[in-house]
């Protein structure tokens, strides 16, 4: 295949004579039959402003025009042809022409558009682009990224850039981990007090470290995602990693002492008790200001480390075992979770946990996220359950990226290359089996990582690697020609002004 830089590698190129100059006579032409195809018009026409200083015009009554001087995007209700965010990009004498089934799709044909403009042209030079024909379309549904906006916190602007990055890479998941421990960073209007006293801590020097989004940061966050296609889950951690909520709240712990929000990394006993009516009662609530805030199908709800010996101690836990007929602590995490998706699936969404969710049996349409291997994957497909894919060996992006010199990480080592290698559908999974893997995610937890260049630093180019295992087939991965692409693609990220790792 020929080397236009192409990140994620799309799935076929082919490559035609000379090359065509968008000229400022160039028009973008919104062909939409029907549908409003103004906002991605415009995203197309803000980016080449910001990418090139090129200021093209829209022209909105003007689908009749087929060939000229003109960048063509026509939804065309084909989705046999352009299957699943499938799309079609052509370069050549009669224009540039982007075609899809849906608006994804078309989505994707822009960002590959703009990938096929040389990243470090001057601003007066004339704006060339290789004569081309693409036929592209992702090998996965569900390509994500996670945030832990909990150990430390990244406010919007910095979120806005995260989901930049991921549509520059056609990811289409922005899992948001919004609790833990050491930060509740969500506001819930029926209980302000989870952010007025779980969005902050005491750090170890006596200095208060926190914050917290606003109902209207969010639903501004959710809209930016939207106009990149882009889903947001949101995480809320139970019944583990409760901390933070506990603070505030101490009367849904078993023991009800009370506790600040930790300024240490680990796993505590800081766990909400299954054992008291009252706390399906109050997660109703929050879940149901979530559902309302993220439009997305799934909502997380953690489930990972949680520690069961406050449970073990708790005569409300034995009675809760007694009464339910469940045979150990196991089976009592199962019964929150399941008390979980109740409350979700009544909100007319899906549960989504970490593996751990499997101990004590599944919740009945649970999918679940695979991040001590890919056992948990295995196991739920096995049983007919979703699984999404974020093996600590190869995703977890909070990993060293060198043997050596690098900044204080969490642990592990978990370099780019290894990324790239990375294989979605584990081996012992086949047909129909395999059809449960939705996809996978990258994740970044930020323990180690105080600010938002950090994040950076981490996050790539392991994603640019990443978006790759979910986006291109799998016969066409090559780690050294995606080397090769990756030097390009390191010059459109300096333009981002990212602070990518660079070896
Ligand atoms: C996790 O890394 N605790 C899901």
């Amino acid at each position: 295949m020929p080397d236009l830089g192409l990140i994620p590698r799309p799935v076929n190129v082919e490559t035609l004579p000379g090359d065509r100059t968008l000229s400022p006579a160039f028009r973008i032409v919104p062909d939409g039959s029907g549908a409003d195809l103004l906002p991605l018009c415009e995203y197309l026409r803000t980016r080449l402003e910001t990418d090139t200083g090129r200021t093209l015009n829209i022209e909105k009554d003007a689908a009749s025009i087929t060939d000229g001087d003109i960048i063509k995007l026509t939804l065309n209700g084909d989705s046999g042809r352009f299957p699943n965010e499938g799309y079609y990009l052509s370069v050549d004498e009669s224009g540039v022409r982007l075609e899809a089934a849906a608006v994804p799709g078309l989505f994707y044909a822009v960002q590959t558009l703009l990938q096929l403009i040389p990243p470090d042209k001057s601003r007066d030079e004339s704006l060339s682009v290789p004569a081309v024909r693409i036929e592209d379309n992702p090998r996965f549904g569900w390509r994500g990224m996670h945030l832990d906006v909990s150990r430390h916190f990244f406010g919007t602007e910095y979120i806005k850039k995260y989901l930049d990055l991921l549509a520059l890479h056609k990811l289409n998941v922005f899992h948001w981990h919004l609790t833990d421990d050491q930060g509740w960073r969500v506001e819930i209007k029926k209980y302000p007090r989870l952010t007025e006293i779980g969005g902050w801590r005491v750090e170890a020097d006596g200095s208060r470290y926190g914050g917290f989004y606003t109902q209207n940061e969010i639903r501004e966050i959710v809209n930016y995602a939207a106009d990149r296609c882009i889903t947001i889950v949101p995480e809320i951690d139970i019944p583990g990693h409760s901390g933070a909520l506990l603070a505030a709240f101490p009367q849904y712990s078993c023991s009800q002492n009370d506790i600040e929000v930790e300024n240490k990394w680990g796993v505590f006993e800081h766990v909400l008790c299954p054992g008291r009516e009252e706390t399906f009662a109050f997660l109703k609530d929050i879940l149901t200001e979530i559902a309302g805030l993220f439009p997305g199908e799934y909502i997380h709800i953690g489930g990972d480390e949680c520690v069961k010996t406050p449970w073990q101690k708790h005569d409300l836990c034995r009675k809760r075992l007694a009464a339910e007929n469940l045979k150990d602590e196991n089976e009592l995490q199962s019964y929150f979770i399941r008390r979980a998706e109740k409350i979700l699936n009544d909100l007319d969404r899906r549960l989504i946990g970490w593996d751990e969710i499997l101990e004590g049996g599944l919740a009945e349409r649970a999918t679940v996220m695979s991040w001590r291997g890919v056992e948990g994957a295995v196991s739920a497909a096995s049983a007919g359950h979703d699984a999404v894919l974020c093996p600590q060996s190869h995703c977890y992006f909070d990993h060293y990226q060198a043997e050596s010199g690098e900044p204080k990480a969490i642990g592990g080592f978990t370099p780019y290359e290894k990324t790239y290698e990375f294989e979605p559908v584990p081996d012992d999974l086949t047909e129909p089996r395999a059809r449960h893997i939705l996809g996978a995610q990258g994740n970044v937890w930020t323990e180690y990582i105080a600010d938002f260049d950090h994040v950076e630093y981490m996050a790539l180019p392991r994603m640019c690697a990443f978006a790759e295992t979910v986006w291109s087939p799998q016969n066409a991965r090559n780690l050294n020609d995606f080397k090769q692409r990756l030097q390009r693609h390191y010059r459109r990220l300096d333009n981002m002004r990212v602070n990518y790792r660079r070896s």
